[in-house]
């Protein structure tokens, strides 16, 4: 399972050979760690045109709290946030290249570029399209820069409702969320965590498939958060699962989610607040192309990935098992976003969900206060990915900005941000944790 290549790459000999021959020379990513929680140095604070989130309680105030020194210059920033958000015309577009163009050099390893925008203004076609320029622009200098740095785009209005956002994407928490499109605003209400290192304390998350994988890894960094974890899992995987649960001071729950009363089944399960974060998970794949599938490979896949989403979401929801401020967050793929040989059936499921967070996102905020997005994990090592035949492994590996696979600990940190009670604002979206992968890009 391990990314050999990799690790050979981050070696002296392994530099020069690789160099030598011209072959790719992906960075080994900064990820989170308990002695390395956040990155230090210099972030370059920049704009284009006239910005709207100036002010006292404003942009600067907020890349104030993230911990790193925010400077107007800088030799060697590991994050440059660039303001675009006033940018309304071909003129102030013009100004992103300036501000841009002499420093993504100095850009330090790992680190960051985040490009802020605004919604796109439909009454007004010149800021619209340079609004969505940015879009183009964002994703060609991730797959450009190099380094192991990644590049964002965040839509916003309002700089208070982007904190855990922006202290998610200047984190090592991101390190494989790259040429992504985020937008913010509109969702249910934001609030503010009494300690930002344990955002989940006091909360329940129940977490679908847990018993391994990027599950289990789900679990863990909800755990980590401060929230008691629910993990589920199939009868057939409780030894697996009772080890996760009991490691994490959480509860197992072993059940097929597919169980017709599975819903039910959960609710009296929960504890009497009922659950604030409900994260689903658990997924397979039964891979043929359609010429050969037959059905019950169609329905399995179909009834685990997208009808038993659908049917705990409604269970739960209509009997309040969902507290207000709640939080669901479902499991896409780029599989579902791009499509792939062999997996109409999966990939039918995982767009299903995306279609299913769109739809619903509106109306539980409004009606239940609860925000629901989904992760579409890339190419991440599991055992799901470790079955896949050498040379189209390699492939899925590489083909990415960042020449790499996930691990899954990549999507439990983008679910954990999901999941932030400071996250109120990111609702109905669909983020890609894949690297930038060119699948789909
Ligand atoms: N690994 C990847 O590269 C990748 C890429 C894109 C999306 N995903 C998605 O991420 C999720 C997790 O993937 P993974 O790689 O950790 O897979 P995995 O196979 O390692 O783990 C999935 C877990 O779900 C559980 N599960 C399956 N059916 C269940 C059911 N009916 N009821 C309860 N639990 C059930 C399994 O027992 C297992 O523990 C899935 O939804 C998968 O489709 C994974």
């Amino acid at each position: 399972m391990a990314d050999r290549y990799l690790s050979f790459t981050g070696t002296t000999p392994g530099r020069f050979l690789t160099r030598r021959l011209g072959l790719p020379q992906p960075t080994a990513l900064h990820r989170w760690s308990a002695e390395h929680p956040s990155f230090t140095g210099e972030l370059l604070h920049l704009s284009a045109g006239k910005s709207p989130l100036d002010g006292p309680d404003g942009l600067a105030a907020v890349l104030g709290r993230t911990g790193l020194a925010v400077r107007a210059r800088s030799e060697r920033p590991v994050a440059v946030v660039l303001d675009a958000t006033g940018v309304t015309d071909i003129d102030t577009l013009a100004e992103v290249h300036a501000a841009l163009h002499p420093v993504v050099r100095s850009v330090a390893r790992s680190g960051r570029v985040i490009v802020l925008g605004a919604p796109l203004d439909t009454t007004d076609h010149h800021q619209a399209a340079v609004q969505q320029a940015l879009e183009g622009f964002v994703r060609s200098l991730g797959k450009e820069i190099g380094r192991g740095i990644t590049v964002t785009l965040l839509r916003l209005t309002e700089a208070n409702a982007a904190e855990s956002t922006l202290r998610f994407l200047l984190s090592p928490k991101s390190a494989y969320v790259s040429g992504q499109v985020i937008g913010i605003g509109g969702g249910a209400e934001v609030t503010a965590p009494a300690d930002w290192a344990l955002p989940l304390a006091g909360r329940t998350a129940l977490v679908t498939g847990a018993a391994r994988g990027i599950g289990e890894a789900v679990a863990a960094t909800l755990a980590r958060d401060g929230a008691r974890v629910v993990c589920l899992d199939v009868p057939g995987a409780a030894v697996e699962l009772d080890s996760v649960a009991g490691r994490l001071g959480g509860t197992a729950l072993p059940l097929d989610i597919t169980a017709p009363d599975a819903g039910a089944r959960i609710l009296a399960a929960l504890p009497s607040g009922g659950l604030d974060v409900l994260v689903h998970n658990a997924g397979i794949t039964r891979d043929r192309r359609l010429v050969n599938m037959a059905v019950e490979r169609w329905s399995s896949v179909l009834d685990v990935n997208l009808a038993s989403v659908l049917r705990t979401t409604d269970a739960l929801l209509s009997a309040g098992g969902l507290a207000t401020g709640g939080r669901i967050v479902a499991t896409a793929s780029i599989a579902g976003l791009a499509g792939n040989a062999g997996q109409t059936n999966y990939a039918a499921s995982k767009a299903g969900v995306a279609g299913l967070v769109r739809a619903l996102a509106p109306n539980a905020a409004a009606e239940h206060g609860v925000t629901v997005n989904a992760v579409a994990p890339g190419f991440i090592e599991t055992k799901m990915t470790a079955a896949v035949p050498l040379f189209i492994r390699e492939a899925g590996r590489r083909m990415n900005s960042l020449g790499q696979g996930g691990l899954p600990v990549d999507v439990a940190e983008t679910t954990a941000w999901l999941a932030h009670p400071a996250s109120g604002g990111v609702n109905g979206q669909v983020v890609r944790v894949c690297g930038q992968s060119l699948l789909g890009a």
